[in-house]
């Protein structure tokens, strides 16, 4: 594990947590909403919801698992996670933890989830690894993908990426971490690497789904 990587990710999530949630749904239009009860709908029985940050993945998985818990490098995020699952009385549990070295047994979850948060990892293949390693029927990845329309990639590139920082940077005061976010996108790796770490873990039937164009991908393979 890249222990500076984490602890730059982890300040710099810290610093933005209080307008995570708003920054969102102005970022993505509102469509953040709709990418991660796709996710939902995929999950089933026990659920660890890995980089929780703030919890909207596992208030959603909430509607269709029997127990959630969430798992987050941020005490911030956490701590605004812990706040909201009480105002809505969701119950959830919180763990500190890091996605490279999960806090769990083998096969303690019967699925995982992670949304928006492979970029930030210092290793994907460790974090994949490890998601497999705890679940004992399925690993969900919810990530921002290029869409494959040359034209719509070359605007939310080129035009669309520009206002990011400015919107994102007026309302958390920190532009870095909406500079960083476009930046994280287009740096990603493909959709092809993200399915062959996935097979090379040992996950069987990777689905790809593409949604809203392309912007994000959702995947999911099944723990043999
Ligand atoms: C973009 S947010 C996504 C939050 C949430 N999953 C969602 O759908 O909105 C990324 C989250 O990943 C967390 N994170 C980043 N690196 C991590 C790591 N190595 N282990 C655990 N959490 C991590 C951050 O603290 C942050 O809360």
């Amino acid at each position: 594990m890249n222990v500076e990587k984490a602890k730059r990710i982890n300040k710099m999530f810290s610093s933005i947590a209080e307008k995570y949630d708003l920054l969102n749904t102005i970022l993505s239009l509102n469509r953040d909403k709709s990418w991660r009860k796709f996710v939902a709908k995929l999950c089933i029985g026990e659920c660890l919801d890995i980089a929780t940050g703030t919890g909207e993945l596992a208030f959603e998985c909430l509607e269709y698992c029997n127990r959630v818990v969430g798992v987050d490098i941020s005490e911030k995020m956490l701590k605004i996670a812990k706040e909201k699952s009480r105002k809505r009385n969701k119950t959830v549990t919180y763990v500190l933890g890091v996605a490279e070295k999960l806090p769990f047994k083998d096969k303690s979850f019967d699925c995982t989830t992670m949304a928006f948060a492979l970029r930030n990892v210092s290793s994907i293949e460790d974090s994949i690894m490890e998601m497999v390693r705890v679940s004992r029927k399925k690993v969900i990845i919810l990530e921002f993908s290029k869409p494959r329309n040359r034209i719509i990639r070359e605007f939310y590139f080129k035009v669309y990426s520009r206002f990011i920082p400015i919107i994102g940077g007026l309302i958390s005061k920190n532009k870095e971490a909406y500079e960083y976010l476009p930046n994280s996108i287009e740096n990603f790796i493909e959709r092809d690497d993200v399915i062959k770490i996935m097979e090379d873990s040992g996950l069987r039937n990777i689905k790809a789904y593409e949604l809203t164009l392309g912007v994000v991908t959702v995947y999911v393979g099944e723990v043999s």
